[in-house]
């Protein structure tokens, strides 16, 4: 697959896939998925970087911080949109469990475009508040958090798997 590049305030970040026009199997899904964890992982680090600098009140530069809430925005937002494109139909089919852990996925990625629109909106109106650094911070390790429970709890073969065919031998 062609890689799949976001353009953001400090260049372009490579997530590495772009998004399959054609549904992908279970093993290709959880595997694009965690390659863009580790990208993910070397942004909010560097996230957290500029975040520490500006609560030291050394900021790489006035707007190091808006600039990065607005990187982290972009760069989730292409993630989010590529794990729906690929997970939903997968655990959409699978019965019984699937279609309650697509409803969950699609909560918990409301819950975080929600939380980078807003934290997005105040940086870009206030780019120089100073709050903004502890709210990067903590936005930060909010992502990598749930990237290790989505690792943990969902990217696994129990939970992303192709079709299984149950047949029922019982003959009643
Ligand atoms: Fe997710
Ligand atoms: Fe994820």
């Amino acid at each position: 697959m062609a890689s799949w590049v976001v353009s953001t305030n400090a260049g372009t970040i490579d997530l590495g896939w772009s998004a399959p026009a054609t549904r992908v199997d279970a093993a290709t899904a959880r595997q694009s998925i965690l390659s863009q964890h580790e990208r993910l992982r070397a942004l909010l680090a560097r996230a957290v970087a500029v975040a520490e600098a500006a609560l030291d009140g050394h900021p790489p530069s006035d707007d190091a911080v808006a600039s990065a809430i607005a990187d982290v925005r972009t760069t989730i937002e292409v993630h989010l949109a590529f794990e729906e494109k690929v997970l939903l139909p997968l655990l959409r089919d699978d019965l019984p469990l699937g279609p309650e852990r697509a409803d969950r996925l699609l909560d918990e990625h409301a819950r975080q475009r929600q939380t980078l629109a807003t934290l997005h909106r105040e940086a870009s109106a206030f780019p120089t508040f100073p709050t903004l650094a502890a709210k990067l911070a903590f936005l930060a390790a909010w992502l990598l958090a749930d990237m290790a429970e989505e690792e943990h709890s969902l990217l696994t073969p129990d939970a992303v798997r192709d079709d299984v065919v149950v047949i029922d031998q019982s003959s009643g």
